[in-house]
């Protein structure tokens, strides 16, 4: 079976690439990643040689270059990532936001449609459902209310890609998972840049009161509840993946903290996100039920985990942390 999977050289769509590869014989991949500041082969350096593998570097928001891939390769199945996918960044700048997870997914699901792929996998967030007041859950019917620039092209993208299912009868699927971490995360990410800058000994921002929720999800869980997706989910459905997790920012910064064995002192408070979802909490019930999976990674592994892969790759993070990332971090939190 034929993957095409997008954005497989960013954080998710890579932990996707080298589970299929290293646990499902069946399966070969084409990645297609333009290689943006998120996009790095070094993320699949142990896949690279697999003779189920093929690399194609390219724009999702190229339709002609997607028609063309999809024509030459002719997928079994559509696994995609590809996204402008970090919210401060969608603040400061919608305008590749909206071409990318917008346009460049009305291009890949034009050559599914097109070209007859077998399963379309739209991979999705929970920011759809926006904040949540305590003690409710989003289910799968649960109203759309997005915040950002990010989470409303993530939306609209969900709903234009089941209506490709509605319209054309494309078996299109789509995930809403809550918030990953694990090793090979951009460090833009509240867990990733906690970590990397408390080894360092940098401040760690804190936005407002910090007492902000998240669901947080163990990377590779989120992998195989795809996977189950893929294999067992149903045309047209939605699916919540969460990580029944719920914890505020503070606490998650002051695990790290202790993981890192550094003090305090080092939390700063800066000024509040624009439009900064208070509480996400999401209900994966249909996922368990039709799937049976469950996550397998609870946070106290998870965390540690993470802590250490950032601790033993130093030079992954100095090599992510340079250029671009210096004038981003700039314009981020300088005057905050
Ligand atoms: P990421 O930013 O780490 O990686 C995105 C990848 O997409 C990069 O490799 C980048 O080069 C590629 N890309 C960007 N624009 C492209 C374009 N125009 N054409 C081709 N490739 C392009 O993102 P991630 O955190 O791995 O997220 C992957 C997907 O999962 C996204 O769709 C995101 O919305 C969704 N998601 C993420 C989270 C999370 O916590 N990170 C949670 C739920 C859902
Ligand atoms: O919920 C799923 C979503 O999770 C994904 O769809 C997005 O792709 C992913 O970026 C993530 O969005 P968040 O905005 O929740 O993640 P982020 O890591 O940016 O922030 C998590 C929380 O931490 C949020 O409340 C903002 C806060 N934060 C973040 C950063 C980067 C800080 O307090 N300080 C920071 O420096």
């Amino acid at each position: 079976m034929k993957l095409l999977v997008t954005g497989g050289a960013g954080f998710i769509g890579s932990a996707f690439v080298r589970l299929v590869l290293k646990e499902h014989p069946r399966f070969r991949v084409v990645n297609l990643d333009k290689l943006t500041y998120a996009g790095n082969l070094e993320n699949l350096a142990e896949v690279a040689e697999s003779p189920k593998y093929r690399f194609v570097k390219g724009d999702i928001a190229d339709g002609e270059a997607v028609e063309k891939l999809f024509a030459q390769e002719k997928p079994d199945a559509v696994v995609h990532f590809a996204a402008e996918s970090h919210v401060d960044r969608s603040i400061l700048s919608p305008e590749p936001v909206v071409r990318t997870n917008f346009h460049g997914t009305f291009c890949l699901l034009e050559a599914a449609r097109r070209n007859g792929a077998g399963r379309f996998l739209h991979v999705s967030t929970d920011e759809v459902y926006g904040s949540l007041e305590e003690p409710r859950e989003a289910d799968e019917n649960y109203p759309l209310n997005p915040s950002s620039p990010y989470s409303a092209s993530k939306a609209g993208s969900d709903l234009l890609a089941l209506s490709y299912h509605t319209t054309y009868k494309l078996p299109v699927t789509v995930t809403r998972a809550s918030n990953n971490y694990g090793p090979f995360q951009f460090p833009e990410k509240l867990i990733p840049l906690m970590i990397s800058n408390a080894l360092e000994n940098k401040p760690l921002p804190i936005y407002g009161d910090g007492r902000q929720v998240r669901d947080w999800l163990f990377v590779e869980d989120h992998c195989r509840a795809l996977l189950a997706v893929l294999e067992n989910g149903r045309s047209g459905q939605i699916y919540n993946i969460g990580g029944s997790l719920a914890l505020p920012n503070r606490e998650v910064v002051e695990r790290i903290l202790e993981a890192t064995d550094k003090p305090a002192t080092l939390m700063t408070t800066v000024t509040d996100r624009p439009g900064h979802d208070r509480r996400y909490a999401l209900s994966s019930a249909k996922l368990q039920r039709e799937t049976g999976w469950a996550p397998l990674v609870s946070f106290e592994e998870g965390l540690p985990l993470t802590v250490r892969w950032y601790r033993d790759n130093s030079d992954w993070v100095r090599r992510v942390k340079s250029g671009e990332y210096q004038q981003y971090y700039e314009r981020n939190y300088a005057n905050r």
